[in-house]
């Protein structure tokens, strides 16, 4: 019966009409887009569990500021890790949450009969069957009517622009908190893609242990995300900050000095990983593909595209010129708009209509 109402709602009948909304489920943060209004919600991916009464009481912005606050009985989880749904029933109440204040209020606005929801989402190549399963009941269970999961990497090229159907190749690096995925589209494909899950999230973890060993100050995850992203940059800049962390020696409060020439020496081996992994790709490559690459460079999304000078040290160190993407931060979510946008597009992708 459920399935009868499904094939019914994507007619399109009046009586039967979906909302169209896009979710871009990234490891730090949620981002979900409505058909004709854009990004309506924008919030870090972090739940907070009340473990005495099992109830999930923090969600998104919230429950992130209050990381390492709580008390031992409110569990801060983040649902997804390095890119992977990893907490589903966590994953569930923050998307409920989320689209009870996000999409709800369009929901709303029509008096008589309530649109379903109809969910266009991605998941990162290096998902199994059952992960990209998991991706899709959990956007269900939240009380979408039907779900769509595109490969991460296609979404990501449309929405820097690229015609993901051109037999001309583009690379992209997609860098975010827990993933780093470098992928060559063409031809409404990935021809060739290498995955790292040392991410944004792994480089917080890097710095607080050169602080840790150089310094003995212990700190938290969010300040270590923080001084990164106030320090690090690959310009000539060097930008130095006090930090406050609790001494190892002591157990008090204690402040270091540190600037950006230490955080780059914490993050090198990371950055240098990333480049080796870049040009492997254009190695693995068929000649052809590698070709077009050197021709038309590579473009960078995700937050970290917004380290100042990284496009001038990536094109340095690979000798192919690399770009920041122009929508880099919300890459994934306009690709999943501008693809919906296009019916016959998504058709060639996954071989229905939406
Ligand atoms: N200026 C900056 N310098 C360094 N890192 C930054 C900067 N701005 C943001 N970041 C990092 O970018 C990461 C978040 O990127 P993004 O929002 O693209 O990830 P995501 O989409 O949530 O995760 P993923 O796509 O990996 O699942 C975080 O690790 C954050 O610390
Ligand atoms: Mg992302």
């Amino acid at each position: 019966m459920s399935n009868f109402i499904g094939k019914l709602s994507k007619l399109q009948l009046p009586f039967f009409s979906s909302l169209h909304a896009y979710f871009d489920m990234g490891t730090s943060q949620t981002r979900i887009a409505v058909r004709e209004k854009g990004v309506v919600f924008r919030e870090a991916t972090y739940i907070g569990l009340n473990t005495r009464t099992k109830e999930y009481i923090f969600f998104g912005n919230e429950a992130k500021t209050i990381l390492g606050k709580t008390p031992d009985f409110i569990r801060i989880d983040k649902p997804i890790v390095n890119g992977i749904l990893s907490d589903f029933d966590g994953e569930v109440a923050y998307l409920s949450y989320a689209i009870d204040k996000a999409i709800n209020p369009y929901i709303s606005q029509h008096f008589l009969i309530k649109p379903t929801v109809s969910a266009l989402t991605s998941a990162p190549s290096i998902a199994t069957e059952i992960e990209k399963r998991a991706v899709e009941e959990s956007l269900t269970k939240a009380g979408c009517r039907s779900v769509t999961v595109i490969e991460r990497a296609i979404a990501t090229a449309s929405g820097c622009g690229f015609n993901i159907f051109s037999h001309h190749p583009h690379y992209i690096i997609d860098m975010g908190a827990g993933l780093i995925e470098l992928s060559i589209v063409s031809g409404g494909g990935i021809v060739a893609q290498k995955t790292l899950k040392n991410a944004g999230d792994h480089m917080n973890k890097q710095l607080a242990s050169y602080v840790y060993m150089k310094h003995g100050i212990i700190l938290g995850e969010n300040s270590c995300e923080e001084i990164k992203k106030e320090l690090l940059n690959f310009t000539s800049e060097e930008i130095a900050t006090t930090v406050r962390g609790k001494s190892l020696e002591t157990g008090l409060p204690k402040s270091v000095k540190l600037k950006t020439s230490d955080v780059k020496e914490a993050l090198s081996s990371t950055f240098h990983q990333i480049l080796d992994t870049t040009k492997e790709l254009v190695e693995i490559s068929p000649p052809e593909v590698a070709d077009e690459v050197f021709q038309n460079g590579i473009a960078l999304t995700g937050n970290m595209a917004a380290i100042p000078g990284i496009d001038h040290f990536f094109s340095k160190e690979l000798k192919i010129e690399t770009y920041v993407a122009k929508q880099y931060a919300d890459a994934t979510i306009h690709g999943l708009i501008h693809l919906d946008k296009n019916p016959d597009d998504l058709f060639k992708l996954v071989g229905y209509q939406q």
